[in-house]
């Protein structure tokens, strides 16, 4: 990110020369600044748009090489479509179109900030600022050498022109936080996991101490005293040891329950015993963006100085195959005092949160918990890649959800819980077992959470499907998605903000 092109606002005017982008609504319709800007250019594009066929249609472009009338060099036009309500989700996606529109070997690019409706305002040119920024972001900290074609890095300035110039930078500062902590999240994600594994993760997250975020961090000795079996059974086939997380920011009113976020962080799982099968399992790195999303989320929150008092608490093990791994029969304590029998040791996420939940619920009393976690495979048959699953106690939670899904483009949706899954679960020798078979798999995994969780209002996101990509989109060319940050950001900014 370091050396990416550069992001600022300015007014709108003709540039004196490099790239110019401006869009195009549905039958190629310009706003007024725009024609105003363009000049006689304005009849070239009608020209060269009915040659190449180009209507404004959502996606497409117009690139035209040393437009005639105009200083830039050359003059991108981008069909937006439809002019009717636009989501602040589509305008991060446009931003990230802008981005990838432009070749990286530009210097200077102006994007007039106008649709054919009018200008975009302030809140919506920090969402394209922001949709333009994810799109920019590379993880390449591993390549010591460039491949022929490869595109590198884009170097120079991209100047997003605008009505209110103050209006949008302010908006641009506070997003730029929420930025921050996809970034985060992403790269999290992205490390391999012999550099990120949980006394590595634990430290990562210590780091948010500079922004003023408390951290404090469980290792074994203290779970073991608080009697954390289900989580520290995963562990301890791993020669890495098992950690916990514990991020506070305290923004809001003095002695308001905090939110509180609670993240899967298995930094590698093979499954342990009941190991999994060769093919991807190098994708099970990634089996910690629950917590790599909540460590974003904190980064967010104390980046912007949000007035909300939050938790963020993170189970950060290694699940692996050893000869002191946990087996298939094992019965473990849970810190809440119920047995589990281990039936599947590659159903760990669930063991993890079992004890991180328990702990956070009776220690901090927050006013709801959201826990994130890759927790089943089950979820991405159900509902692939563009929609989390969530399940929940609370209808009010799960509303509010639901519609910050919708306004981010990080969309989840609702699956049932009830007394018939749950009784899928109940154990012969214990008091449950951790897997319920193969029908209803996520709900089975989401019932055994619930166990743990109590009267609180309460929120599953299972992310195995979104938490990683298998291939690029508009905003997001890497493998880590740094999903739920932006979700969850606006679920606080929206609903929980003093
Ligand atoms: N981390 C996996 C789930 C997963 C699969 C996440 C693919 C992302 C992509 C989880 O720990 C797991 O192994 N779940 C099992 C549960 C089963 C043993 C009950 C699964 O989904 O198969
Ligand atoms: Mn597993
Ligand atoms: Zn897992």
């Amino acid at each position: 990110m370091a050396d990416s092109r550069k992001l600022g606002f300015g007014p709108i005017a003709a540039p004196a020369g490099g790239v110019l982008v401006v869009f195009a609504d549905d039958g190629v319709k310009l706003g007024p600044k725009t024609k105003r800007l363009l000049g006689s250019a304005a009849d070239l594009v009608a020209r060269a748009a009915k040659s190449e066929r180009f209507t404004g249609k959502s996606g497409s472009t117009l690139d035209i090489v040393a437009p005639d009338g105009l200083k830039a060099t050359r003059l991108i036009v981008i069909g937006t479509g439809k002019a009717d309500d636009r989501k602040p989700s589509d305008l991060v996606k446009l931003g990230g179109v802008v981005q990838g529109r432009v070749p990286s070997s530009a210097t200077e690019v102006t994007v007039v900030l106008e649709l054919g409706n009018g200008a975009v305002k302030a809140e919506g040119a920090a969402d394209m600022a922001l949709g333009a920024s994810m799109r920019a972001y590379t993880f390449d900290r591993y390549k010591t050498k460039r491949k022929d074609g490869d595109e590198g890095p884009s170097k120079g300035r991209m100047t997003l022109a605008v009505a209110d110039v103050a209006a949008a930078r302010k908006a641009w500062g506070v997003k730029q936080a929420v930025l921050e902590g996809v970034v985060l999240a992403r790269d999290l994600v992205n490390e391999p996991p012999n550099v990120l594994y949980p006394v590595e993760f634990a430290r990562r997250a210590a780091q948010l101490r500079k922004l003023g975020v408390g951290v404090e961090i469980l290792d074994v000795k203290a779970m073991r005293k608080l009697g954390m079996g289900a989580l520290l059974g995963v562990g301890q086939g791993s020669t890495q040891e098992s950690r916990i997380a514990i991020m506070r920011w305290n923004g809001g009113k003095k002695g308001t329950p905090p939110l509180a976020f609670i993240g899967k962080g298995v930094c590698f799982d093979t499954g342990g015993i009941s190991i999994k099968p060769a093919a991807n399992m190098e994708d099970m790195k990634g089996d910690m963006a629950g917590a790599a999303c909540v460590v974003g989320l904190m980064h967010a929150l104390a980046g912007r100085k949000a007035k909300v008092n939050a938790i963020g608490a993170i189970g950060l093990v290694e699940n692996m195959p050893d000869g002191n791994a946990q087996r298939p029969g094992d019965i473990v304590t849970s810190m809440s005092g119920q047995t589990i029998e281990i039936i599947n040791t590659d159903a760990e996420g669930r063991l993890v949160l079992a004890d991180v939940v328990h702990y956070v619920n009776t220690r901090f009393r927050p006013k709801f918990m959201i826990d994130l976690a890759t927790l089943t495979g089950a979820i991405i048959v159900a509902l692939g890649q563009d929609y989390a699953g969530m399940f929940a106690n609370d209808d009010k939670l799960s509303e509010q959800l639901t519609k910050a899904g919708l306004e981010t483009g990080e969309r989840v949706w609702r699956m049932p819980l009830g007394p018939e899954y749950d009784k899928l679960i109940d154990s012969k020798f214990a008091d449950m077992k951790n897997t319920g078979g193969r029908s209803g798999g996520s709900i089975t995994a989401a019932q055994f959470i619930g166990r743990f969780v109590g009267k609180t209002p309460w929120a599953h996101l299972d992310i195995a499907g979104t938490g990683f990509a298998s291939g690029s989109s508009d905003i997001n060319r890497s493998w880590g998605s740094g999903w739920g940050v932006r979700l969850l950001d606006r679920l606080v900014a929206e609903e929980y903000e003093s």
